[in-house]
């Protein structure tokens, strides 16, 4: 049976086809549809993560021991009304997005289809949300930023950006020629990521041997190395990595990014209130509350977890310029996405869901994944009584219940 994907009219309309078919309602049925489709090495990378995999479930457990506290009989029509009724503005308003959930950045897309990175940059013009671009992307920044225009001349409706996650490499001369071409590019912010000096343990890559397909490369890398596994027990990526990522970053690197770009700078990978200091102080315009994904430490808490004191922290600074805060990492229904912002997040990022979309049906899963999530959240805020987005001002807002400790 193959898998039917669903919207709201095919929802209410075709009950034949809902008991006739193998119906993709949510993202779970993505991941399930798209671990069919992928190689197992593919599958493997994108789902794994470090040692055990304790920070993995965690992420994703944290959301569901929060609870919502509904308010009722409020007046939330502008949801059926306003097609805009979740949009948001970030980086102090140089960006808009129709609705809070960004598509992070993740390697390797076209191990997932064809079109990869193609393919995810037009389901963010045609959804109207940033794409973050990895840096280990297997189509070149250029070809990405081209096909991004292209589909904005043909939504032209849509605000929808590009940023660049940068990872500095050791060779600083040739990432101030990767910054460059982001920017030549047309990406708009650089989403630098802090949490990565090396990868993370994941068995399952070491194992898999993990390498990237033949006909596959990271395109804005020399990556000459990372084809081969150097041995049937070693993953080729975690061994690339350790060669070419600069592990003597510091806080004062911003300084020198400063110095080689104009673009805002996100922080990509904080978890704790002392960083989100640190960062706030080196200047940067924003934050992403992130542990990778589960990928690199494993038994970190989780980022829903960390949010509201990084909220805090970054409030008890009280700077003049906006710095905006992001969080991914088991975000997988738009009730997360909710209490994400409830307990202060601008905006949320998807990591694995955007790649069971682009697994499942290139662009068009993408851009269905993310109408689910948009379906999901407005579904959801009418339910709790929020005719608009959570007050940032106000968080944690008396939507949230936060669990009592398990310790
Ligand atoms: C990532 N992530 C990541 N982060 C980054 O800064 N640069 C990158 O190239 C990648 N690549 C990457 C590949 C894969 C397969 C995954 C799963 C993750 C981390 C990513 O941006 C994000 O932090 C997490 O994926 C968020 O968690 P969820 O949504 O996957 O639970
Ligand atoms: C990963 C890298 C690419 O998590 O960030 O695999």
């Amino acid at each position: 049976m193959s898998p039917t994907k669903t919207n709201d009219s095919t929802l209410s309309q075709n009950t034949t086809a809902l008991r006739s078919s193998r119906i993709l309602l949510n993202v779970e049925d993505y991941h399930q549809a798209a671990k069919e489709k992928l190689t197992k090495m593919a599958y493997d990378y994108y789902r794994a993560g470090a040692d055990d995999e304790l920070t993995l479930q965690e992420n994703v457990a944290a959301f569901r021991r929060i609870q919502l506290r509904p308010t009722v009989f409020v007046d939330v029509s502008t949801h059926s009304t306003d097609p805009n009724s979740c949009a948001v503005t970030l980086l102090n308003g140089q960006t808009k997005c129709s609705f809070p959930v960004l598509i992070a950045p993740t390697a390797m897309h076209r191990m997932a289809d064809d079109a990869g990175e193609r393919a995810t940059a037009r389901a963010a013009v045609r959804a109207n949300t940033v794409m973050i671009l990895s840096t280990l992307s297997t189509t070149r920044i250029e070809d990405v930023t081209a096909e991004h225009r292209q589909a904005l001349k043909e939504y032209p409706t849509s605000t929808s950006q590009l940023w660049f996650q940068l990872y500095i490499l050791k060779d600083r001369e040739f990432t101030t020629r990767l910054v460059q071409r982001a920017e030549n590019a047309g990406c708009r912010a650089l989403v630098l990521t802090v949490d990565a000096c090396r990868f993370g343990n994941r068995e399952a890559d070491h194992r898999n041997g993990f390498r990237l397909p033949e006909n596959m490369q990271l395109e804005n890398l020399y990556d000459a190395g990372l084809k081969q596994a150097q041995s049937d027990h070693v993953s080729a990526l975690n061994d690339y990595i350790a060669r070419n990522l600069d592990s003597t970053l510091t806080w004062s690197d911003i300084k020198w990014l400063r110095q080689i770009s104009s673009l805002p700078i996100i922080v990509k990978g904080i978890i704790t209130g002392e960083d989100a200091q640190l960062a706030v102080q080196a200047g940067v315009d924003g934050i992403v509350v992130s542990n990778h994904g589960a990928r690199q430490v494993d038994t970190t808490i989780s980022t829903i977890e960390a949010l509201p004191d990084i909220v805090a922290a970054v409030r008890q600074l009280q700077t003049k310029k906006k710095v905006d805060i992001y969080i991914d990492g088991g975000i997988r229904r738009g009730t997360d996405v909710l209490k994400a912002l409830a307990l202060g997040a601008d905006a949320v990022l998807l990591g694995r869901p955007i790649l069971w979309g682009l697994a499942v049906d290139g662009c068009q899963g993408v851009v269905d994944v993310l109408e689910i999530y948009k379906r999901e959240l407005k579904l959801a805020m009418m339910l709790c009584g929020c005719a608009s987005l959570p007050n940032k001002a106000k968080t944690p807002s008396s939507l949230i219940k936060m669990p009592r400790s398990k310790l």
